[in-house]
């Protein structure tokens, strides 16, 4: 990934208008100074989606998502912050110029460039093929016999490979191409005796697209059936482009949908995908014959935190992927299960009923993991005892997979009915296997657990010295970055103030003493701070911190103003406000420095000493006592 110049980040950034960058997506409505929405990262059916134009920021009080525009997009479409930089650029005619790079990086993304660039030249050629050449009609006419209509062609961009020795690679050679990256792409096999042939031919070409659809490589079905010497896909090698566990077919195709429907339906071919889409469930996506890796399962949850896995008829292809389906629970995500009628897949299913019928089944089939694989196992074991033992192991430890305790208690509810068994037996089994996993894991071992036993819940541990001291620094920053101009007396702002009075305060948590470091910075250097250069800081940490604080204005509930009772704005009181923000942190902060000291004494020994220590802690009570009257705080002399 090239560098884009700090400039022109700052420039898009100052570019982008909140309004208009979410308003791509979601259709807006003016209520007071904010902008609402139905919140496009959950459903919901009444907007808690707001956008500050004021601010440049959005947030969900639904689901907590918040930023400014360059998040919206990284949230929206998933991708990093360069991608959205590149995206809002496009948006607004900003061009980036490309910054000096080190040569190594430089001939790494111009080979990368490079598989790109020829496997969308391969892309453009197979569709080409299928549309205008001659041989094409036969890739045409074994599409429209598998159901799929041109628009659903031309989405997916399918493609034909002609029935030739070297038709692409002689093609993209003429045209200027590199044989070598025609290679590195799993285009071109070069055999011993150099001669050049197509790695796919004669047959229907379907592109993978990378999340942000670009070409990246390609599966390729025979047309003949039951060829027993050819597979009947075949797909392209792994390249730098290409890694096979880091890719869902069809997911740039599906991704805008698996949001809105929060949910994803996981098939495994790409004639499933396909089928699926242009039968109105658009948001499906295929692990094209492998089982599912993490990277896809993070791909997956980017946009949804539902998996419905569906699964062909066959018994046996079942419990072969029952393990895969662990990897699912283990990253926190939500597993659905719908089965198929013996000898159908997806595919077939859709075409055979129709799209309404077919929809209406998922629907009604559709059934959680956790109880599909214990009613699987259940059934088997029925009257046999030894079995049934197995078999709640089994369950038992995919519940132990769920990171989230609630979750787990609710399945233990629900297996237990399923088995017949009390509850007590799936929770002391879960506690075993929790314990083996600890004695494991302190061996070496790798098991993944979650949290304590079920039945020995923990007591809430009181705050920390640390949490208290993190409440109170940031009650300042937040002062601080929602009315930094604020005049709080004969001219001195919020800034100017706090400032001042923590001028000798070191804030003990990292992330607000940042922020406080950031703020005087921008005080040396003779400006007032604001929102923005907080929002759009380049730390992504932050950023979301800055974004929190700046959507916490404590501003009343409309029900106070409904009923007439008339409550101050919090600018209203801001002097006092925050003036008692720092006696109070500095208040904690002497009580601890005397915690200290007071222990400190005990170590010490020579007299002398001791009345010096003696006579620090005598200052430090008198000055803590000061600050706890200011406060009106009583404390024990
Ligand atoms: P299937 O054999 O179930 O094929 O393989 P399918 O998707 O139903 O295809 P049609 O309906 O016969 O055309 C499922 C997936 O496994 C991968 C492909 O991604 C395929 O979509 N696969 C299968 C291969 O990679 N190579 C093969 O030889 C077979
Ligand atoms: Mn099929």
């Amino acid at each position: 990934m090239s560098l884009i110049p700090k400039e022109t980040v700052d420039q898009v950034i100052a570019q982008a208008d909140i309004t208009e960058v979410v308003g791509d997506f979601v259709s807006l409505k003016k209520k007071g100074q904010n902008m609402w929405a139905c919140c496009p990262f959950h459903h919901e059916k009444s907007p808690s989606f707001s956008v500050s134009p004021a601010k440049g920021i959005y947030k969900c009080f639904g689901c907590g998502k918040a930023g400014n525009a360059v998040q919206f997009i990284m949230d929206v479409e998933g991708t990093g912050f360069p991608e959205a930089i590149r995206y809002l650029a496009r948006k607004y005619g900003i061009e980036i110029p490309e910054e000096e790079q080190t040569p190594e990086l430089a001939r790494e993304q111009s080979e990368r460039d490079s598989l790109f660039i020829v496997s969308d030249f391969a892309n453009k050629h197979f569709q080409h093929n299928l549309h205008a050449h001659e041989q094409g009609s036969i890739g045409q006419s074994y599409l429209k016999q598998r159901g799929l209509s041109s628009a659903t062609i031309r989405k997916y961009e399918l493609g034909y490979s002609l029935d030739a020795w070297a038709d692409l690679t002689d093609t993209a050679l003429k045209a200027g191409y590199q044989q070598k990256y025609l290679e590195a792409a799993g285009l071109t096999v070069v055999k011993e005796d150099g001669k050049r042939y197509d790695r796919f031919r004669g047959r229907v070409m379907f592109p993978i697209h990378n999340i942000s659809g670009r070409v990246v490589g390609f599966g390729a079905r025979t047309l003949k059936p039951n060829d027993k010497k050819s597979p009947k896909y075949l797909n392209s090698p792994e390249s730098d482009i290409y890694h096979k566990s880091n890719v869902l077919y069809g997911l740039f195709q599906a991704k805008q949908a698996m949001r809105m429907q929060d949910m994803c339906y996981l098939v495994e071919g790409y004639l499933d995908v396909l089928s699926l889409h242009q039968g109105g469930v658009e948001n499906v996506v295929a692990s094209s014959g492998t089982s599912l890796t993490e990277g896809q399962i993070k791909l997956i949850s980017r946009y949804t935190q539902n998996i419905a896995v569906l699964y062909d008829g066959d018994a046996a292809g079942i419990k072969a992927s029952l393990r895969g389906i662990d990897l699912i629970l283990e990253n926190g995500l939500n597993v659905d299960v719908i089965t198929f009628p013996e000898g159908e897949d997806p595919d077939s299913y859709i075409q055979k009923v129709g799209d309404t019928a077919f929809k209406a089944y998922i629907k009604e089939k559709s059934q959680d993991f956790i109880s599909f694989k214990t009613s699987l196992f259940a059934e088997e074991a029925k009257g046999n005892p030894v079995k049934k033992a197995e078999a709640i192991k089994e369950v038992v430890a995919s519940i132990a997979k769920i990171p989230d305790a609630i979750k787990r208690t609710v399945f233990f509810r629900s297996c237990s009915l399923i088995f017949d068994i009390d509850e007590q037996v799936l929770i002391s089994e879960y506690n075993k296997m929790h314990l083996e996993g600890r004695q494991q894991q302190r061996s070496g071992g790798t098991a993944s657990f979650h949290e304590m036993p079920v039945a020995a819940p923990q007591p809430e541990k009181p705050a920390s010295d640390a949490d208290i001291l993190a409440r109170y620094e940031r009650e300042i920053v937040r002062m601080l970055l929602n009315y930094p101009d604020n005049i709080l007396e004969e001219g001195i702002t919020t800034c100017q103030y706090m400032s001042e009075q923590l001028e000798d305060v070191e804030f003990r948590t990292p992330l607000y003493a940042r922020l406080l470091e950031l703020v005087k910075e921008k005080l040396c250097t003779g400006v007032l701070p604001t929102a923005e250069d907080f929002i759009n800081y380049p730390d992504q940490e932050i950023r979301t911190a800055a974004t929190n604080l700046l959507s916490e204005q404590h501003e009343l509930s409309h029900n106070w103003e409904t009923h007439h009772i008339f409550v101050p704005r919090e600018t209203d009181l801001l002097p006092y406000g925050a003036e008692r923000a720092v006696l109070r942190l500095k208040w904690r902060n002497v009580e601890l420095l005397l915690k200290g000291e007071i222990e400190k004494l005990r170590l010490v020994t020579d007299p002398q000493e001791q009345d010096r220590q003696l006579g620090n802690i005598m200052m430090l009570k008198s000055l803590h006592s000061q600050l706890g009257d200011m406060l009106g705080i009583v404390v024990n002399k």
